[in-house]
């Protein structure tokens, strides 16, 4: 019956949980990232526990994991460019290699002094994407850190603030959509000028004068998805609430960007 078979597949949780003890790794950025532009803009302080990038009228800079994942859930704490921000662009995703690669993006748009940021979210599969949903916080974003997070499973793609979700993205490969699942991707962060389009589609440009805009991360955490994990059951209430009363965009009700009908997970 399942003698053996049973053994082999207790023995394969054992192993799969300690896998998962293992993959547990801290925050700290020397081991973890390098900095990949921005001639010195970008720093890493404090022992490794902080990280700052920096963007002024010369550039900006940027960084990148060390390791590629292959699904996981990564959170970060970001604290953005406080003061009038407008016109800066700070970028925090996942992306792979290539023409077909897979991008998992969270972007904050930067606003004038005590006006809202935006946050812009993507999710391209295979090359596509044309998939943004936008966002207020309910909180000042650069008051303080808080924890942005990517849950990707081969099931889901989870966008999380402060471990409420704010977007799902499901794999409807069953209905012809693409799901990133085959290409490892790593973790990008940087800071950019975007004025000719960021703010209200470039009518405010950057105020220079307070450069330079610095945003800092702490804590970065990766947990490895493993097939036994059930923690990709998302709380449906409180994405909801997000989506009600903080979604300022959504591509899924653009109609006139899609005269031809709306892409297939729209209809899902
Ligand atoms: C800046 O704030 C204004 C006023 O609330 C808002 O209309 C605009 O969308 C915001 N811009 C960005 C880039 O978030």
């Amino acid at each position: 019956m399942c003698i053996s078979s049973c053994s082999r597949r207790r023995g394969l949780v054992i192993i799969l949980l300690l896998h998962l003890t293992a993959a547990v790794y801290g925050s700290n950025y020397f081991e973890n990232f390098d900095i990949t532009w921005g001639g010195g803009r970008g720093k890493i302080i404090n022992n490794g526990e902080l990280l700052t990038l920096s963007l002024d009228t010369t550039s900006g800079s940027g960084f990148q994991s060390k390791k590629e994942y292959l699904f996981g859930k990564i959170d970060m704490q970001l604290k953005l460019v406080p003061g009038n921000s407008a016109g800066t662009v700070t970028a925090y995703y996942l992306s792979s290699q290539g023409a077909n690669h897979d991008e998992i993006d969270f972007e904050f748009l930067g606003n004038l002094s005590g006006e809202p940021y935006t946050i812009h979210t993507n999710v391209y599969s295979q090359g596509k994407g044309d998939r943004e949903q936008q966002f207020r916080l309910w909180f000042d974003p650069t008051a303080d850190f808080h924890t942005y997070s990517i849950l990707w499973t081969p099931q889901t793609i989870v966008f999380s603030v402060d471990n409420v979700p704010i977007r799902e993205f499901k794999n409807l490969e069953r209905k012809g959509v693409a799901f990133p699942k085959g290409q490892a991707m790593r973790l990008y962060s940087s800071i950019w000028n975007a004025d000719e389009w960021a703010t209200r589609g470039g009518l405010i440009k950057t105020d220079w004068s307070r450069a330079p805009f610095t945003a800092a991360y702490r804590n970065f955490g990766y947990r490895a998805w493993m097939p036994l994990h059930l923690d990709s059951s998302i709380n449906q209430a409180k994405l909801r609430w997000v989506q009600r009363n903080f979604m300022i965009y959504n591509y899924c009700s653009d109609a006139k960007r899609f005269p031809a009908g709306f892409p297939p997970e729209c209809r899902a």
